[in-house]
């Protein structure tokens, strides 16, 4: 393993920061599903506290995220829900914190579903709701299964935006889609963000839907982006010889390096790298700081 001598205390300010419809957020956030794997919840409230005080101020979770149960499929003993560790270490909440939840899917005795259909999708928002201890979510993204034949988000963006209109959600966001997709919601209720699987290799089909949000002034959020393929695995450790050669030049970590490589891909592309470490956590946000040269990023790929 390479020493990673990288500065660790840098904050999220040298990322800089992004308009994210009407908050402004730092690029470099926090993903909240790896929290619920430490059956102890003092672990994820450490790392929660210590995110938001080293200026993470874009947490992304979902009321699915829990463990035992929910999408990392771990751990045995009572639930540990993501919102409900957030608000445990968060509330009340800093007036300049953005939590990005997700629907679409449910977590229900033990096994995670789709469910999208109004009256599942108007529970999601509640029970979102309820887990953090808020009056409003502050953005949600539609998460879809794309579907040959069953392609439209229409009603389920429908849905969401008429939640909107009520004032139970700020913004609207979009998971797993294609531009198609964001033509589509784009023309029912304004989309801020798009959060997708995406690393410097894995989903690469995606480099075109980044230039799109770009274009358009919509966030792209990758997931995934030091897992890559292993998805709910974990980290990849199995990094080019090109990523080992950026990190020893700048006395990075691998991992630092795809969440740099991540964040060049445009002004627009926020990180949101899931840690249940304190230490994983400082390394990730101190990768905000790392500035890549063109011909770095030309042999990245
Ligand atoms: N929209 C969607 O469908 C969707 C799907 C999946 C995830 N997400 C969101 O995206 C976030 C990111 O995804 P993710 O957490 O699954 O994957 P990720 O951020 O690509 O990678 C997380 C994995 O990397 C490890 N890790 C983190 N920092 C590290 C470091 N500095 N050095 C070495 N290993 C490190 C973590 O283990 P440790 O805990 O040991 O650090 C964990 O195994 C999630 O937390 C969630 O909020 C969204």
């Amino acid at each position: 393993m390479p020493t990673n001598t990288f500065p660790n205390e840098t904050g999220t300010a040298a990322a800089g920061t992004w308009r994210l419809g009407d908050r402004t957020v730092h690029r470099m956030g926090f993903g909240s599903m790896r929290l619920t794997a430490d059956p102890d919840p003092a672990t994820a409230i450490r790392v929660l506290r210590r995110a938001v005080e080293l200026g993470v101020d874009h947490i992304d979770t979902a009321a699915f995220y829990v463990s035992p149960g929910g999408t990392l499929g771990v751990g045995t003993g009572p639930a540990r829900y993501a919102t409900e560790l957030i608000r445990a270490a968060l509330a009340p909440y800093p007036a300049e914190l953005v939590i990005a939840t997700k629907v679409g899917f449910a977590a229900a005795d033990g096994e995670l579903s789709e469910a999208n259909g109004p009256e599942q999708l108007r529970a999601q928002v509640d029970e979102n709701l309820r887990r953090l201890g808020r009056d409003h979510l502050d953005l949600v993204n539609l998460r879809i299964v794309k579907r040959a034949g069953r392609d439209s988000v229409a009603e389920s963006f429908g849905t969401l935006a008429e939640l909107r209109a009520a004032g139970k959600i700020r913004q609207l966001g979009l998971s797993n889609v294609r531009v198609d997709h964001l033509d589509e919601a784009q023309r029912i209720a304004p989309v801020v963000c798009v959060q997708n699987s995406y690393s410097l290799d894995h989903n690469r089909t995606d480099d075109e839907l980044v230039r799109v949000c770009g274009e358009r002034g919509i966030a792209y959020v990758p997931f995934f982006s030091l897992a890559g393929s292993r998805r709910e695995s974990g980290a990849s450790h199995d990094h080019s010889d090109a990523v080992h050669a950026v990190a020893r030049a700048h006395r990075a970590t691998p991992q630092q390096v795809r969440l740099a490589w991540a964040l060049h891909q445009g002004p627009h592309v926020l990180a949101i790298p899931g840690t249940g470490n304190v230490d994983h956590l400082a390394a990730n946000v101190a990768a905000g700081a790392i500035r890549l040269t063109a011909s770095e990023l030309a042999t990245l790929g």
